[in-house]
């Protein structure tokens, strides 16, 4: 299974421009001087809903810019915080963009890449429950939960209306300025009539749901250990397609990299990276638990190289803690579950 990575040895990240350069970037997070401790999950004592976005009442976007507010105040009084704004978009720069390395003797060393595999999910999913409780304490609000992006409902198909308030934290000028108010186009067709493209994006989540996938790795990703190399195919239907149609279609065109969403390294610079996320995470959910499928009917993954794969975050405490993905695969153990929206794509078979 995939290690924990070493912070002592972290490196610097890179990425490629548009023109084919490569852009050397450090977003390594501060160093502890507490050991990493192994995360327990605490007991669920109240359940939290992470909301539809389109749904949030005035308060509750309120209490979601507050939050945000404050984390970027954090990152302003101390930039070592790691729960600071900056630090938090790092974590997803570190593990994607190169920053782990592990030597692997008489061979090249190995770098660690949570995309494109099965652990795409399960780093996303304990990412975000950090970045929530982080949120939480901020404003005193253990019940804190994450607003989802619906995109694959009709009803939540455009990016919410208050990322786009340029007076609030949740604002991010590097966004494609023609995409701010269309239809998210999931299946990259590149059309511009809204109707086509609303139906072609419940297609395209049938299909990434339920129509595309023979076996518990066609949703999940496939396995990935220490010493694999990663590979866009690798990666499960979801994370290849509606995933990556949502980062590419909101990504700046004007930017060198198509910042910020456009990018691994920059993308979690956005806030609205987080609420993308969230739905992400949702549809894994929604996979397990929701659709039931004669063709897979086990969905859980027995082997040990995925149950025991491990990653560092930093808790809302600041404290270094060490994750299994074995302990995140059910979202209600952990805490959390997700206001109930209907699901157009279940008969959109084509
Ligand atoms: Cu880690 Cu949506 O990318």
């Amino acid at each position: 299974p995939v290690k924990p990575p070493q912070l002592d040895t972290c490196g610097n990240s890179t990425y490629s421009t548009n023109l084919q350069q490569t852009i050397e970037v450090a977003c390594c997070p501060p160093t502890s001087q507490n050991p990493a401790i192994d995360y327990q999950l605490p007991p669920v004592t109240q359940m939290k809903i992470r909301p539809a976005a389109q749904n949030l009442s005035p308060e509750y976007i309120y209490k979601y810019n507050k939050a945000i507010e404050c984390m970027k105040k954090l990152q302003e009084e101390n930039p070592d915080d790691p729960r600071g704004f900056m630090q938090q978009a790092n974590i997803h720069c570190a593990y994607c963009n190169g920053a782990y390395t592990y030597p692997q003797p008489g061979q090249d060393p190995f770098t660690l890449q949570t995309h494109f595999s099965w652990l795409f999910f399960p780093f996303h999913r304990w990412y975000l429950y950090f970045y929530e409780r982080i949120l939480g304490k901020l404003i005193g609000d253990p019940t804190f939960a994450l607003p989802f992006w619906n995109w694959d409902n009709p009803k939540g198909m455009k990016i919410p209306k208050f990322f786009l308030d340029h007076n609030s934290p949740l604002y991010d000028c590097k966004r494609n300025q023609k995409h701010l108010k269309s239809v998210v186009d999931l299946g990259f067709t590149g059309s511009t009539d809204p109707l086509q493209v609303v139906s072609n994006n419940l297609t395209v989540m049938y299909n990434e749901m339920i129509g595309a996938n023979t076996d518990v790795y066609d949703f999940m990703g496939q396995p990935y250990c220490q010493g694999t190399q990663s590979s866009y195919a690798a990666a499960g239907a979801v994370e290849r397609g509606s995933h990556t149609a949502v980062h590419v279609f909101v990504g700046d065109p004007r930017e060198a990299a198509n910042e910020d969403l456009g990018n691994f390294y920059s993308a979690a610079r956005d806030p609205l990276f987080f609420c993308h996320h969230a739905n992400v995470d949702r549809m894994w959910t929604l996979w397990q638990y929701d659709l039931s499928s004669e063709q897979i009917p086990d969905k859980t993954i027995h082997s040990d190289n995925f149950n025991n794969a491990e990653f560092l975050f930093y808790d809302e405490n600041a404290q270094l803690v060490r994750v299994k993905v074995g302990d995140c695969v059910n979202n209600q153990l952990m805490g959390y579950d997700f206001e109930e929206v209907d699901l157009p794509w279940v008969d959109y078979r084509p």
